[in-house]
């Protein structure tokens, strides 16, 4: 199981990396939001599909998870909401914090997660 979930990891990398790729290289708001959106989407499936994995093996603190899932999703709902702050520069910045968030989210408590089920 870890190993498709690895493969998932890398698929939800590639796909954050090149729509944040895109975004750094548009001038304005308005592609950018539709890209925030098909982020958000992505980062959705992951997690929803993780939480099913882990209930599915029978994992006690599901909760847990969802609660670190949550977390993230509201960073990035916050982060597309606050483009009508008109601040391109601001939303680049906090997108690429995000992108880390994620990253930091997915090696050290998904992997440590999923590797004892
Ligand atoms: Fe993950
Ligand atoms: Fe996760």
């Amino acid at each position: 199981m870890i190993d498709d979930l690895n493969e998932e990891h890398e698929s939800l990398h590639m796909m954050v990396d090149s729509v944040l790729f895109f975004i750094q290289n548009v001038n304005g708001n308005v592609v950018g939001r539709d890209a925030i959106d098909i982020i958000l989407k992505r980062v959705k499936e992951h997690f929803t599909l993780e939480e099913q994995v882990a209930s599915a093996r029978g994992a006690q603190d599901v909760a847990v998870l969802k609660k670190e899932h949550d977390r993230l999703l509201d960073e990035l709902t916050e982060i597309r909401n606050s483009r009508e702050l008109h601040d391109f520069a601001e939303l680049k910045r906090r997108l690429a914090e995000f992108a880390k968030d994620l990253e930091f989210h997915n090696r050290h408590v998904d992997d440590p997660f999923f590797k004892r089920l």
